[in-house]
């Protein structure tokens, strides 16, 4: 039985086969084959905080499945009325096959990890986004083949996103180079353990090389009464048509989405030819199936 609260929790074998499978899954979904292998297979998605995108691929691709997909928010469930998630999770584990989970606690990921008898998978935590990064991954393969040994260029916040890139920097071996303002910046401890990555001040220079330059919001879920506050510290960290253009000449754009035009990009960014961010978007779904064929 494995949970996947990490892309540490996998191997790089591991990790290359999902998605490797994610493309094999669009393609066949594309062709019109149905494939079913999650007959009478039950996800319970457990979401403290919005989604769209993860949400609509979790949905959708147990469905295509052939499986079965329960959405459970805290409002309209015992987890809003203090029921302990360890509760939850031997609860649910006596009902469904699969769970994911969205918080603003990391740590309720791993308590519940540490209870139940079935997968868990991080739906995005106040840590990482490993679901967000299979898409990446599989997006930039598809147009650019391995990304093993290319220029990763993160500008922005240090936060989840950002950490995730650390994490898959080691687990798809690319080179990172992150820009955040001070006191944006990741986790040391993590960024201490991986020699691929490197904390630059300016964006202009986390994109000198790249094949890839990624961004996130500057608020991001649980941050928004800090806006006004973060809006003047970022200042400088937009990523523009201009900053891409000191990048790589086929450097791709990529933005986990949803995006707030005139903050952390330009108003032009999505519809510049070197984006792919709603690929990025539409490959939510094939990885997130490949990711639950794997667990399951
Ligand atoms: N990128 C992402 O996780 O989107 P949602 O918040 O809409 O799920």
């Amino acid at each position: 039985m494995r949970s996947f609260l990490s892309l540490l929790d996998f191997t790089t074998q591991e990790l290359v086969g999902i998605v490797d499978r994610a493309t094999e899954l669009k393609v066949m979904l594309k062709a019109g084959e149905v494939h079913q292998p999650l007959q009478g297979k039950t996800l319970a998605m457990i979401f403290e905080l919005s989604s769209t995108r993860t949400r609509v691929a979790f949905e959708t691709g147990m469905f295509q499945l052939g499986g079965h997909a329960i959405f459970i928010d805290s409002q309209s469930s015992q987890l809003g009325r203090g029921e302990p998630i360890e509760d939850s999770a031997r609860v649910l584990s006596g009902m469904v096959d699969i769970v994911s989970i969205r918080t603003i606690n990391h740590q309720l990921l791993e308590k519940f990890a540490n209870v139940a008898s079935i997968p868990l998978i991080n739906a995005m935590s106040n840590t990482l986004h490993p679901c967000q990064l299979l898409a990446d991954m599989q997006t930039f393969q598809e147009h650019r083949g391995s990304i093993e040994g290319k220029q990763v260029a993160f500008i922005g916040d240090g936060y989840n996103m950002c950490n995730s890139y650390i994490n898959a920097a080691q687990q798809f071996n690319f080179n990172l180079r992150i820009a955040c303002p001070i006191g944006f910046q990741p986790d040391a401890a993590r960024l201490q353990k991986n020699t691929q990555v490197q904390l630059v001040t300016a964006p202009e220079e986390a994109v000198k090389n790249a094949d890839l330059v990624v961004t996130d919001v500057w608020s991001s879920m649980g941050h928004e009464e800090e806006q006004t506050r973060r809006i003047n510290a970022f200042k400088g960290y937009q990523v523009t048509t201009q900053l891409l253009d000191l990048a790589n000449k086929d450097v791709l754009f990529m933005h986990c989405l949803p995006a707030h035009r005139g903050e952390e990009i330009s108003q032009d960014l999505l519809d510049d030819k070197r984006s792919v961010a709603w690929e990025e978007a539409g490959n939510r779904l094939h990885s997130q199936k490949a990711l639950l064929e794997f667990l399951l």
